[in-house]
């Protein structure tokens, strides 16, 4: 451990700079390919696929992407992967296409793009196009950056392989700025004090290569498949727990959970703590200050840390959430090192930068009262008893590929009741809306309701009301209760989340820069890489992503 040094991923300017100085539009292109990449100093280098501008530029994570707030970025996103996955692709899901490549579509999450640059699932495509999925369009995506200033990622999403093509290496962090709006925080900034940090979890053989189990779960149905996946090694900006050398200053931290299923409980040792700024797409209201914080997969905590506030050398960064996360967030695991931090010694370090006492206080605070309709989303999880068919999620008794199922209207709110009667917490993703968690309660006798909702499908007629009476709140963490585009549903709650339909902040915030109502859609989905409970919205959103 804390050998290799954590690297900054290069950085691909979104944007162009004309000669009086004006940004223009910027085009990027960036390619996947398969390549090595050394995870750590003694382990042999590891077959991956890679984002990156040529083969020899890829990267795991891939590049920052840096885009300004208001200027588009067209990105032409090219397929050079092998006739054949180097990890366990099952071909009884969905998207196989037998000798004719790699399928593989990008996602911009937390990207606020028209549906035909939103990387909808079924719109894969293989190297030369040999094969292309059914909302296939073209490859060349355009990113109007019409949205508040902060952090998204991009990665893979393509049907049937979502979960081996990011664990292949497949993701990369992607930063939306707005100098003229962010300038007055003063916070952390310059490549050396403001940083990505992109965990995730993976095992390897003593080879080098990438460990995954090839012997599905239900292996007679699925030979391959495996719902989710855990790996004992803690990798940071690709990197098996590196180190990072800091001043006795601040530092931002952009920290994105990229695990297919691994959540990250993350504190630090000694006196020092975290300084919540924004999470998720989105700046917050005002500072947050924790000691600890879960990570689900998918989701961004941007934080600031004041290594001046340190009384030793050093500092782990950590995390002990139990894997698989369970029902009951009470229980802990191991303490796990993500990150060693090697302090300065010089105390007199200056640090022109501050923490404001407030952040984006002139966005929308989160108001019930807009919601113009209240939406009841179920998660299902269904086993076909005495046979071997494997675990299917669903929303609302519906699976992914059935049509669209929900129609908002552009430019509304709405309430979206979300009952997960799994055994699961589920990370639900919406993509294109902002959405905040107005509360979360727990289902008295979830058993019986489950029952009943399995028979009946209706949550009023199985007394939903009845059920939610009496059931515990569970607090929504300070840090958040802002505008996200994840939220952790835990197993037998109703999470209310007030969604919104409409951009939140310029040009014009009742209308999104695009036709919404055009092209495939867009989904929702849990973003454990494990079943597809995808819905589409058309504004298309509809049943789980992810095998
Ligand atoms: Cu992070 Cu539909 O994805």
């Amino acid at each position: 451990m804390f050998v290799d040094e954590l690297p900054d991923m290069p950085r691909l300017r979104g944007y162009g700079v004309a000669e009086d100085g004006e940004l223009v539009a910027g085009n990027l292109t960036i390619g996947m390919y398969e390549t090595m990449w050394k995870f750590h100093r003694d382990l042999p280098a590891t077959r991956v696929f890679a984002y990156g501008p040529s083969k020899e530029a890829a990267t795991v994570p891939g590049p920052t992407v840096e885009a300004m707030q208001g200027v588009p970025t067209y990105v032409t996103w090219t397929n050079h992967l092998p006739p054949r996955h180097f990890l366990a692709w099952d071909r009884t899901l969905t998207a196989a296409t037998p000798g004719r490549g790699v399928p593989a579509v990008v996602h911009l999450h937390g990207g606020v793009q028209h549906s035909a640059s939103d990387g909808h699932s079924l719109a894969w495509f293989t190297a030369g196009f040999a094969a292309t999925g059914p909302h296939f369009s073209s490859p060349a995506y355009e990113y109007p950056n019409q949205q508040p200033p902060g952090n998204l990622w991009y990665h893979d999403h393509a049907m049937g392989l979502t979960r081996v093509n990011i664990l292949a290496g497949l993701l990369g962090a992607y930063r939306v700025a707005s100098p003229a709006e962010e300038a007055a925080l003063n916070l952390p900034s310059g490549e050396a004090f403001d940083r990505n940090l992109v965990l995730f979890d993976r095992d390897f053989c003593a080879d080098g290569s990438l460990f995954m189990n090839r012997t599905g779960n239900n292996p007679t149905v699925h030979p391959q498949w495996q719902p989710e996946y855990f790996g004992p090694v803690v990798v940071a900006n690709g990197k098996a727990w590196p180190y990072l050398r800091v001043r006795r200053r601040r530092y931002r931290f952009r920290i994105l959970n990229a695990s297919n299923a691994r959540f990250f409980r993350l504190s630090l040792s000694g006196s020092l703590r975290f300084v919540h700024v924004a999470s998720d797409s989105v700046y917050l209201a005002k500072p947050v200050a924790t000691r600890a914080f879960l990570l689900a997969p998918s989701e961004i905590a941007d934080v600031v840390v004041d290594f001046a506030e340190s009384g030793g050398d050093t500092a782990l960064l950590r995390s002990d959430a139990p894997a698989p996360y369970p029902g009951d967030p009470g229980e802990k695991a191991e303490t796990v090192p993500v990150l060693k931090f090697l302090i300065d010694k010089d105390a007199t370090e200056p640090d022109p930068s501050s923490l404001p006492a407030s952040l984006m206080a002139q966005y929308p605070k989160p108001d019930a009262s807009e919601a113009k309709l209240t939406r009841r989303v179920a998660m299902y999880e269904y086993t076909k008893e005495g046979t071997d068919e494997p675990t299917h999620l669903y929303l609302n008794a519906r699976s992914y590929m059935e049509p669209v199922t929900e129609t908002p209207t552009e430019g509304t709110s709405e309430l979206w009741d979300v009952i997960n009667l799994t055994d699961d917490n589920h990370p639900l993703h919406l993509h294109l809306a902002l959405f905040a968690a107005l509360e979360q309660r727990s289902l008295l006798h979830v058993d019986e309701f489950k029952d009943c909702m399995m028979r009946r499908g209706d949550a009023d007629a199985c007394g939903l009301e009845r059920h939610l009476a009496g059931g515990r709140r569970h607090v929504v963490p300070r840090q958040e209760r802002g505008w996200k585009n994840v939220f952790k549903v835990r197993p037998g709650t109703v999470t209310r989340l007030l969604v919104r339909f409409r951009p939140l902040s310029p040009p014009d915030s009742r209308r999104f820069p695009f036709d919404v109502t055009a092209g495939p859609g867009y989904v929702y989905h849990c973003h454990v890489r494990k079943l597809a409970l995808t819905m589409h919205l058309h504004l298309l959103f509809s049943s789980l992503i992810n095998q």
